[in-house]
């Protein structure tokens, strides 16, 4: 067999351990494996790359992904798809194996079932927003990270009795905010799903300076809704997505906090920070566990079918199901959250 591998969308630690997973179950098998470049865009283009023992050494610990990404969608390039199936078929691949979130699993999703191209997908993303699986790999370092940052800003906010405003990353969920927020013990965490508002967010400030706590540590989802809208629409990519790191709304919640309670206020945006480096232990073991069953399903001719987490089990669901609608923040998790605010 001849199986491609392809990352597409925004990178995450994690997608190297994948390929490297990938790859070693294919090579056991006596399968050639064949990098796909930049994520569907290789696929368009024609840029392919076989991969053999030397490149995938190394790759566990690596950060970013070794096969280059881009958010290109073919149903969106003219003569896109056609460019797909063509090239796939003047490759020799009997197999792909599309490791991505909801855009890029999206595509392949539609390809399999438009097309009936075989293809099994694996969920990475570090906003944690993919359904059919518990988790996506990369959301733990990027929740490592943010955690990391809140700790760091609790000992300045304290030193100078500030409040510290943190934006993080995580699109139209608040994953990422929520579960580094609990761990870091944030005061207030705001997030699209449960919308607190700016007034609700001062008074939890206002109530902890009562009680002789003179610092705040507020952590904000970057799809936060401020009430009384203002958003800008920015440029759209090929998804449909605007970036929403460009509506500033870590800063814009600053302003209006210190605005509203006379406290000195900061704001930190994490950015792409969370996104970089060597992914911890358990997404390199996550991303591992999830490569061989790719490659399984692959071997298989399980083609349609995502690898997916379940409790502590790996099993496999249909990439529809994956890809029919967002994993938002459940009522119970916010709760956790909420049960530390002020
Ligand atoms: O989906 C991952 C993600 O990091 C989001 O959390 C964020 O909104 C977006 O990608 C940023 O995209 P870009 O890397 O194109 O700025």
């Amino acid at each position: 067999m001849k199986v491609g591998v392809l990352t597409g969308g925004g990178d995450c630690p994690g997608l190297n351990a994948v390929i490297r997973a990938v790859a070693r179950r294919s090579f056991t098998r006596g399968h050639e494996v064949v990098g796909v470049r930049e994520g569907w865009r290789g696929l368009v283009d024609g840029i392919l790359e076989p991969l053999g023992g030397s490149e995938i050494s190394g790759l566990l610990p690596r950060g970013g992904t070794i096969l280059g990404t881009s958010r290109t969608n073919p149903y969106k390039v003219d003569g896109g798809v056609e460019a797909v199936l063509r090239i796939f078929e003047r490759e020799g691949l009997d197999a792909l194996v599309a490791i991505g979130g909801e855009d890029t699993l999206g595509v392949a999703a539609r390809l399999h079932a438009e097309h009936d191209f075989p293809v099994v997908g694996v969920p990475k993303t570090i906003d944690n927003d993919l359904s059919g699986t518990d988790y996506t790999f990369g959301f733990d370092t990027a929740v490592y990270i943010c955690t990391e940052a809140i700790d760091r800003l609790h000992t300045t906010a304290e030193s100078h009795n500030r409040v510290m405003v943190l934006e993080v990353m995580g699109r139209h969920t608040g994953w990422i905010a929520v579960v580094s927020g609990i761990a870091g013990g944030a005061d207030v965490i705001l997030i699209p799903e449960h919308p607190v508002s700016i007034e609700d967010t001062c008074k939890e400030i206002r109530s902890r300076h009562d009680r002789g706590k003179d610092f705040s540590i507020v952590v904000v989802s970057e799809g936060y809704e401020l009430e009384g809208g203002g958003d800008e629409a920015g440029e759209v990519d090929q998804f449909g997505h605007t970036r929403l790191s460009e509506r500033g709304v870590g800063a814009r919640v600053a302003s209006e906090i210190e605005q509203r309670t006379g406290f000195e206020t900061r704001v930190t945006v994490l950015g792409h920070v969370q996104r970089g480096g060597s992914p911890t232990p358990r997404d390199r073991v996550l991303a591992t566990r999830y490569g061989l069953k790719a490659a399984d399903l692959a071997h298989d001719g399980r083609f349609g079918r995502m690898a997916a987490l379940r409790g502590d089990s790996i099993v496999d669901v249909s990439l529809e199901e994956a890809t029919a609608e967002l994993k938002t923040v459940p009522e119970d998790w916010y709760e956790v959250a909420r049960a530390f605010f002020g």
